[in-house]
């Protein structure tokens, strides 16, 4: 949450800092800011509640030239949406940006006896600003001490960039947990909360350690040891993603950009880890021995990579015949969970920033749990922390809403769960074969899919004036009924929740009225005509039905005017072609009503406090 950019080089900084931002947005947008440099060495700031464009038009207007400076975009935790609480915060010679959360900024507060005159704010971070401008003045202004004492009072994950009023070519930078990276180049030094705004001006960057001091100038980035200041080296990485993947290529959003891109995503991810027709993942580690082995498999992620947990535990519980569950990750950090050198331990995250995830590994870790990602951001925070990485390659996901992520996921899993099932002689060869063929063919099943878009639009002019509306499925149906319902909320705003079908009577069917939409899924044969009974019941109740169910199904034909059918496949792949029709369906209703598809509000891409 909250994105960092920082510039020092040969360029102009204000432009950088600006469209840095931008590209940062999905991490937050509640107010934005820039503190720069001026051709004098005095620093400026200009801050504004709203989104980057607020910003842009108070800089363009601004007449001072920079060459360093650095930008916030801020996703609220402590204190409101205004112009004081928006970063960068300044006290003393200190001016900072910071991502995160100080845990005992209270107490620091009152440890430090600074009065509610001294602040601006209401924010933690500003206690942090004052605080290091303390620090920098008895440290007799070494600025690595300073930020060294700083940091070894604070409690809580933070990414901070920091300016000194008199160094005025140079950025500071520390982390803990929340990221950060950076780029060398031939025009300067760029420091960022992630790659997306480092992506059209190099391809490579270092991934900052935790406990050290990153110091930017316009010819070099060092990085100091936290302790005592010796310098480390840092291995610098290759960056596979190019400038246009974070474009919208002529889509009107991101959002509907990456649910287009769903057939490719696929593909790229999967085909990496196909050999002779099925999933191998010897080449990093994961032997068919070492899969046998394990006993029971825990997935932990948060939101719509949970879902994708989820439909991987329903397919898999009866092939594998073992414990094969998917928690919440914000519940899973403080349980006491059974978890041992049997487990296997499956972390699922699109960003791989997500902090609870990232706690709930450290966690079974501890227990000697064997770490396997799912993750999409190469080298970040969760991917290095796992034994073993299992990278989506799904490019750049920069709609808050996760489309392409999820699908890909899903299809790792299968991956992943469908050799584990192999090496456990639960799955033949040859099952393992036309499983796999199964998945691939998904890319066109996805594709074909797709055509649905003209029909849903007519789905979403009919739900953008409703209330309510209620999701319904049995088994992996349910988990996409899950799915559907925290796609539409999420950026429709429609209040919409999910039932397993058969709870309705179990107290749910109470919230069923005249006209309310019920959105049904059945793609499985086995449950299809209970769960069209199910549907039958909200209908007497006079629900207005929509329906999402597999073309060789039958069903009442009088039930509703809105069904989509979906492509005959297997019920363990329906997921793919259900997905595609539940995330246009949101995208749809949230353009109609005439919403910010790509950054609805109270959210942010990268979930990296609690
Ligand atoms: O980066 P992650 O996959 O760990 O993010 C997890 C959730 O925050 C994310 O899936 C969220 O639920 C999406 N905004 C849903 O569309």
């Amino acid at each position: 949450m909250c994105g960092i950019i920082g510039y020092v080089g040969n360029m102009p900084a204000k432009k950088i800092l600006v469209d840095g931002l931008t590209s940062l947005e999905y991490r937050g947008y509640d107010s934005a800011g820039i503190s720069f440099f001026d051709e004098n060495k005095n620093i400026h700031t200009i801050k504004n509640i709203g989104k980057v464009c607020n910003l842009k038009k108070l800089v363009d207007s601004d007449e001072h030239s920079s060459n360093c400076g650095l930008g916030h975009t801020r996703w609220a935790t402590h204190g409101n949406v205004t112009n004081e609480n928006a970063h960068p915060h300044s006290a003393g010679k200190i001016t900072l940006v910071h991502n995160g959360i100080i845990e005992n900024y209270i107490s620091l507060q009152k440890e430090y006896s600074i009065t509610e005159g001294e602040r601006k704010s209401q924010t933690d971070t500003e206690i942090a600003a004052i605080l290091l401008n303390k620090f920098y003045e008895e440290s007799g202004y070494d600025s690595l001490k300073a930020i060294s004492m700083l940091t070894s009072l604070l409690v809580g994950t933070y990414s901070f960039c920091v300016l000194f009023a008199d160094r005025p070519s140079e950025i500071y930078a520390i982390r803990k947990v929340s990221p950060l990276v950076c780029s060398k180049t031939p025009i300067g030094s760029f420091i960022a909360s992630d790659l997306t705004a480092l992506i059209s001006y190099s391809k490579t960057y270092f991934v900052a350690p935790e406990d050290a001091i990153i110091k930017l100038t316009k010819d070099d980035i060092k990085f100091f040891d936290l302790k005592n200041s010796n310098e480390l080296k840092v291995e610098e990485k290759n960056l596979n993603w190019d400038a246009d993947a974070t474009m919208k290529g002529g889509y009107k959003h991101y959002m509907l950009k990456e649910i287009n891109e769903q057939p490719d995503a696929l593909v790229n991810t999967i085909m990496p880890f196909i050999n002779n027709d099925v999933p191998d993942f010897n080449r990093i580690g994961l032997s068919d021995e070492f899969l046998n082995s394990i006993e029971n498999i825990q997935i932990v992620a948060c939101g719509t990579a949970r879902h994708a947990g989820l439909v991987a535990s329903y397919t898999f519980s009866s092939i594998l015949k073992m414990s094969i569950n998917t928690y919440v990750a914000s519940e899973y950090r403080y349980s006491e969970p059974l978890v041992n050198n049997k487990t296997l331990f499956v972390a699922i995250s699109q960003s791989g920033e997500t902090v609870d995830t990232l706690a709930s590994l450290s966690l079974a870790k501890k227990e000697g749990a064997n770490i396997v990602s799912v993750v999409n951001v190469k080298d970040s925070s969760i991917a290095r922390e796992s034994n073993f990485n299992l990278y989506t390659n799904a490019g750049p996901e920069i709609a808050v809403a996760s489309t392409k992520a999820y699908t890909v996921q899903i299809a790792m899993l299968y991956m992943l769960f469908s050799r584990v099932a192999f090496a456990k002689g639960k799955m033949t060869l040859d099952e393992l074969k036309i499983f796999t063929k199964n998945l691939i063919e998904m890319k066109e099943v996805i594709k074909e899919t797709l055509k649905v878009e003209e029909q849903v639009k007519d789905i979403a002019k009919f739900l953008q004036h409703k209330n309510d509306c209620y999701y319904i499925g049995r088994l992996q149906d349910y988990v996409s009924s899950l799915e559907g319902a925290l796609k539409l909320k999420e950026i429709s705003y429609i209040h919409t929740d999910a039932y397993a079908a058969g709870e309705l009577k179990h107290g749910t069917i109470a919230l069923i009225y005249d006209g309310v939409p019920v959105i049904a899924i059945s793609t499985n044969k086995k449950v299809h005509e209970k769960l069209m009974s199910n549907v039958e019941e909200v209908k007497a109740r006079d629900a207005d039905i929509i329906l999402i169910v597999n073309e060789d199904f039958n069903y009442n034909k009088n039930i509703s005017k809105h069904v989509i059918r979906i492509k005959n496949v297997d019920y363990r792949f329906a997921v793919f072609p259900v997905s595609v029709v539940i995330q246009l369906i949101a995208y749809w209703t949230s353009v109609e009503r005439g919403l910010d598809v790509d950054k609805p509000r109270n959210l942010a891409k990268s979930v990296t406090v609690e």
